[in-house]
């Protein structure tokens, strides 16, 4: 008999719209509360359920939705119930058709070193011999880079064959950003890419990752002054926005007339942010420029998700796209550190990672 105490994140009162997510654990207002579980593993599990080991975390903007009662895409999770999250974990027991015990799966695991999951249609096993990382399964593989796939070949309205576009792609030395950025950069035949980024650093390392990009930073003084620069005669075809606010605002300045604006996140917005920063000022300009905006969500298109990972899989194949430059950045939350989850992920708000950003719950080889 193997008895396991498991750690969980519990949402215990639903986050505020306009703010950030309560920490303070003192307080019974706060958005989670730490509990443990005991698990064993030689215990039958109800029919169709399996106990899994939570290996990796994904860090979401999205989970601060999931955390708040909103009118959304998905209805708001029960309060009481471990806080949602996927992730990667490893099935230690099972009495489930579809997974066996020792299979690693990527699906709705929660903030839990442990948790008893049933199969859902976002629960899937993974080959582990066909990357050269699990991560990977959330990273090059993950929802962040499929929702940059059909960013880019539904939504944008731009094939690889339309040569010379003018590209804006924001929060782009993020998980989607990124992701967004190399497929763009090499695979379509961008004329340039303004691709904006927090800080010196990732606007230098956006830049790397492929040819016709200018990476600007918005938290420079100089950001608007550098943008026109950069953006010379020309005007923005298609801009993807992740980030919303001022950024947003001042970008639909520039946009060429009949462009397209996917909106695909509006992470300055999440936590509420300064009232100042939710003016859309430049608004007419939709009606003088004949713009397009279009919101997508990726649920929306997760049926046709085998195709996209076969046309991934062949632009690694074939050496377009380089899977080691999607990167991860993954902070370690094993053992004690479980408890630094919320904080951990609130490094999404502050710019914490490049790439996609990951929190390590237990060891993987
Ligand atoms: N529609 C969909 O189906 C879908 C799917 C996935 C993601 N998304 C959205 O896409 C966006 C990016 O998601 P992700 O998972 O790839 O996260 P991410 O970009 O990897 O992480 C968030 C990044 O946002 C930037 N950021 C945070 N606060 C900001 C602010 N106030 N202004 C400008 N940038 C800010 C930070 O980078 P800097 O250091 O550069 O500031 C941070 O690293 C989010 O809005 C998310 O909700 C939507």
């Amino acid at each position: 008999m193997t008895k396991i105490t498991a750690k969980q994140y519990i949402l215990q009162n639903y986050a505020n719209f306009q703010g950030p997510v309560n920490l303070d654990y003192s307080s019974p207002d706060a958005t989670f509360k730490l509990v443990t579980k005991e698990y064993d593993t030689d215990a039958t599990l109800e029919a169709g359920k399996f106990l899994v080991e939570t290996i990796y975390l994904s860090n979401d903007p999205a989970q601060k939705g999931w955390f708040t009662p909103y009118e959304s895409y998905i209805p708001p999770v029960p309060l009481g119930t471990v806080a949602p999250a996927r992730g990667i974990g490893r099935v230690i027991a099972s009495n489930s058709e579809q997974f066996a015990v020792g299979d690693y799966i990527n699906g709705p695991v929660g903030w839990a070193t442990h948790n008893i999951l049933e199969p859902t249609p976002l629960t899937i096993k993974l080959d582990v011999s066909k990357v050269p990382h699990l991560v990977k399964y959330i990273s090059a593989f993950g929802t962040t880079t499929l929702t940059a796939y059909f960013t880019a070949t539904k939504y944008s309205g731009v094939s690889p064959e339309d040569e010379g576009k003018v590209w804006l792609i924001t929060g782009a030395a993020g998980a989607a950003g990124s992701s967004l950025l190399q497929i763009v950069a090499n695979i379509y035949k961008p004329k340039k890419i303004l691709a904006v980024a927090g800080g010196e650093t990732k606007r230098k390392w956006v830049e790397t990752l492929g040819p016709n990009i200018v990476g600007l930073d918005y938290k420079s003084e100089t950001y608007k002054e550098d943008f026109t620069k950069a953006l010379g005669d020309d005007r923005v075809n298609v801009f993807v926005d992740h980030v919303g606010g001022w950024i947003l605002d001042h970008a639909t300045g520039h946009m060429a007339v009949h462009g397209k604006i996917v909106q695909v996140g509006a992470i300055s917005r999440y936590n509420g942010g300064d009232a100042a920063d939710n003016v859309f000022n430049n608004y007419s300009q939709v009606i003088t420029k004949r713009l397009t905006i279009q919101g997508m969500v990726l649920i929306d298109d997760l049926k046709e998700a085998p195709s996209a990972i076969g046309q991934l899989v062949n632009w690694f194949t074939s050496g377009k796209l380089n899977i080691n430059n999607f990167q991860e950045t993954i902070v370690d939350a094993q053992g004690d550190k479980f408890e630094k989850i919320p904080e951990i992920w609130t490094g999404l708000f502050s710019g914490s990672n490049k790439g996609k950003y990951i929190t390590q719950v237990a060891a993987y080889p």
